[in-house]
């Protein structure tokens, strides 16, 4: 018999998630198959909740997920899958109940996550469940030549996460945000005339400026591993977006955020 339970109750390991989410992502629109680490780091730079998230169990095995962070009265769907022997069952929906309820009862006031455009199932499922879409986001890769520095240097992360938040006219998505990203290697860089830069090994975290010549600029000093990678990107920052363009970006993966807004139940 399949059980629905959350992940702290459930008696599973971190080991079994990763292997029903190995197994679940296997057929997934874009690859991705993370090592055990990375998939540990992931989970938990995010604020990964055993409380919040929801198991299904058949006979001790994980066969499905929903992979839940918290951050005050936020929560978030790191990841949700069906292993691929498992689909068509319902055991999605089930878990997205479960992980709704479970917020509902704790006095949490919105459910956030992310969809591939394309991914036509997850989506309709999300939306069964009440989510809404709340903006668009892109993800772009740039090939830069060569860094070129001239007009930034290299700063402390909090200087700069400050800059960012005077000039940046969009929250970043969950994955970029200051709380998510504080534990890793970074590189930072302000712009003389204002703006700044977050990045660490090709991705740009944080962006955001005062003019498109000092975006293209902090762009070129990020630019250390020969391409640059941007994910999630508002789309509505026309100025990013239009710049990211004319400089010959690829746009490769165009994500849903959604937004479910709980009643408070209290
Ligand atoms: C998306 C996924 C989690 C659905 O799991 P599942 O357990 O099969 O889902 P359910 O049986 O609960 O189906 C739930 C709803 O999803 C939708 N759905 C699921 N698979 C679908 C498909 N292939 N095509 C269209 N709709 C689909 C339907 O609306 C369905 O409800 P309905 O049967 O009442 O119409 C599963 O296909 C999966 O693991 N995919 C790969 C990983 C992934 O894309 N994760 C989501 C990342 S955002």
């Amino acid at each position: 018999m399949t059980q629905i339970v959350s992940f702290a109750g459930s008696g599973s390991g971190l080991g079994a998630l990763h292997c029903a989410m190995l197994d679940a992502f296997s057929d997934y629109i874009v690859p991705l198959q993370p090592d055990s680490d990375t998939f540990k780091a992931a989970l938990s730079a995010r604020n990964f909740d055993p409380e919040a998230s929801f198991v299904a169990v058949e006979d001790d095995d994980v066969i499905g997920f929903w992979n839940v962070a918290t951050r005050g009265t936020k929560r978030y769907l790191i990841g949700s899958g069906t292993r691929i022997g498992h689909r068509g069952r319902g055991l999605a929906s089930r878990l997205g109940m479960a992980a709704i309820h479970a917020a509902e009862n704790v006095g949490i006031e919105s459910f956030w996550l992310e969809v591939i455009k394309g991914n036509t199932g997850a989506e309709r499922l999300y939306r069964k469940l009440g989510f809404d879409v709340a903006r668009t986001l892109d993800c772009y890769r740039l090939d830069h030549p060569a860094p070129d520095r001239s007009s930034c240097k290299l700063s402390d992360f909090s200087t700069v996460a400050d800059v960012i938040q005077r000039y940046s006219t969009w929250e970043p998505a969950w994955q970029n945000t200051t709380e998510t990203i504080s534990g890793l290697q970074l590189t930072s860089f302000l712009h003389e005339e204002g703006g700044a830069i977050i990045g660490a090994g090709g991705l740009v975290h944080q962006i955001a400026a005062s003019e498109p010549s000092a975006l293209e600029d902090l762009l070129a000093a990020a630019a250390t591993a020969g391409s640059l990678t941007l994910v999630n990107v508002d789309s509505a920052d026309s100025a990013l977006c239009s710049l990211l363009q004319a400089l010959g970006a690829h746009r490769f993966i165009v994500q849903s955020e959604m937004r479910l807004s709980l009643p408070n139940v209290s």
